[in-house]
């Protein structure tokens, strides 16, 4: 459990919060390449860290990130114009270049320099991984790109989705760090339904068979090292090992030559999460049938709407639960882990109160996961700089799940294979 005071200053990431402006010494993941696909295209609205924020793509190509209210009369700059190196507001033809400089202010004489006086927010931007990452802090601090496996990959070996979450983007990161439940809300009655098909299904087998797995932690410059062990038949430890990586990433556990899929929970607002889902290996293209799986099967990566990237099993069909299946076939009865892990994160509220919560053995990793959160944002109150958003290469490792002798330790156990 938490104190209701530490849930707030967890899940509150406004302007002027302490996780707020922590969140905003990294670089933040805001939308993806393709919903700006090409110079001059339409902008669209993107909401990231509790602000309202316009993206559109310049004729140079370059990607700006514009306050979505216009400076002048506060109209949305969504209706604008993008032409021409700059976005045009519709309302009085006031138009702001990708920097945030006003460069056109046609309803003021053509002798005036007010134009020269006003400026927009705007967020500088980088594209990275499909991704258009933002960074939205003090100019004194910018941070280096996290070296992310899947960011840095060729694109034939990477398949990326983006899905809108109705919760705080802590109830979502701790989703992807809670590698207990998939013994129990990812599992089947039956063995073929409803289990994984690209991935091992050899590992997912011996992951269900021991329900309570030894959780084993270690404290990392990128966060925390998080060990599932298991015992196998013969005597040895199965380990599944997830890192979560400061502030939201996390990459599921996954053998040597398996595809991995990494996930950020990225704060929208309070209220809503942007999961950036990015299925991919380091070392070759994904073959047709790895990705037709992704793109239809719904299991890994959640078939969403168009525009709003929001699920089409979503709360308010109840996640096209299935009582008649939830009896025979799967533990759920949902269809798919995206929508399964979405009924039961969406379903505790969009904020959920942990000061009622009971944490067991099993619950470590969210344990340590949040103690680490406050322990990085006290010291950030105190002055002290985080280290993580300065060291883009702590991030270039993988997840790991393979066996080895009882006597070797997890820091021993993840150097040997957390190296990509
Ligand atoms: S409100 Fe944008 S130009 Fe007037
Ligand atoms: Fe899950």
């Amino acid at each position: 459990m938490l104190s209701i005071e530490d849930n707030n200053l967890l899940t509150h990431v406004g302007p002027g919060t302490p996780m707020g402006e922590y969140l905003r010494r990294y670089w933040v993941p805001t939308l993806l390449s393709e919903e700006v696909p090409e110079p001059d295209c339409p902008p669209v609205r993107v909401t990231i860290l509790g602000e309202s924020l316009i993206a559109f793509r310049d004729t140079n190509g370059v990607v700006g990130l514009l306050d979505n209210y216009c400076p002048h009369r506060r109209a949305s700059l969504f209706f604008g114009r993008n032409e021409e190196c700059g976005l045009r507001c519709v309302y009085h033809g006031w138009k702001f270049d990708a920097a945030g400089n006003c460069v056109d202010m046609p309803s003021e004489p053509a002798e005036s320099n007010f134009k020269d006086k006003v400026k927009i927010v705007a967020y500088p931007t980088q594209e990275a991984g499909g991704v258009v990452w933002a960074y939205m802090g003090p100019s004194d601090h910018v941070p280096q790109m996290p070296d992310l496996g899947w960011a840095s990959c060729p694109d034939e070996n990477r398949f990326l989705t983006k899905c809108v979450q109705e919760c705080n983007w802590l109830q979502a990161l701790e989703g992807g760090i809670d590698s207990s439940h998939i013994s129990f809300l990812h599992s089947s009655l039956k063995p073929v339904d409803y289990t994984l098909t690209v991935s091992n299904t050899e590992t997912q087998g011996t992951a269900l068979q021991d329900k309570s797995p030894r959780f084993v932690l270690d404290e990392t410059d990128y966060g925390l090292t998080i060990g599932a062990r298991r015992t196998t038949p013969d005597g040895r430890y199965y380990w599944r090992i997830t890192p979560w990586m400061l502030p939201y990433g996390m990459i599921v556990p996954a053998e040597e030559d398996a595809v991995m899929t990494g996930n950020m929970y990225v704060p929208a607002d309070d209220n809503t999460a942007m999961v950036f889902r990015a299925s991919w290996h380091p070392s070759r293209p994904l073959t047709v049938a790895e990705r037709t799986e992704y793109e239809t099967s719904g299991y890994f990566h959640e078939a969403v709407m168009p525009v709003t990237y929001r699920a089409y099993a979503n709360k308010s069909n109840d996640y096209l639960i299935d009582r008649a299946k939830q009896r025979t076939v799967s533990y759920s009865g949902i269809k798919g882990i995206q929508a399964q892990d979405m009924a039961v994160i969406e379903g505790m509220g969009t904020i959920s109160d942990r000061s009622k919560e009971h944490l067991g053995t099993s619950d470590s990793a969210i344990i340590g996961a949040r103690r680490r959160l406050l322990r990085e944002v006290a010291d950030f109150q105190e002055g002290i700089e985080p280290y993580a958003p300065q060291h883009g290469e702590l991030y270039r490792i993988r997840s790991a799940a393979l066996e080895a002798p009882q006597d070797i330790p997890l820091r021993e156990v993840a150097a040997g294979s957390m190296v990509l």
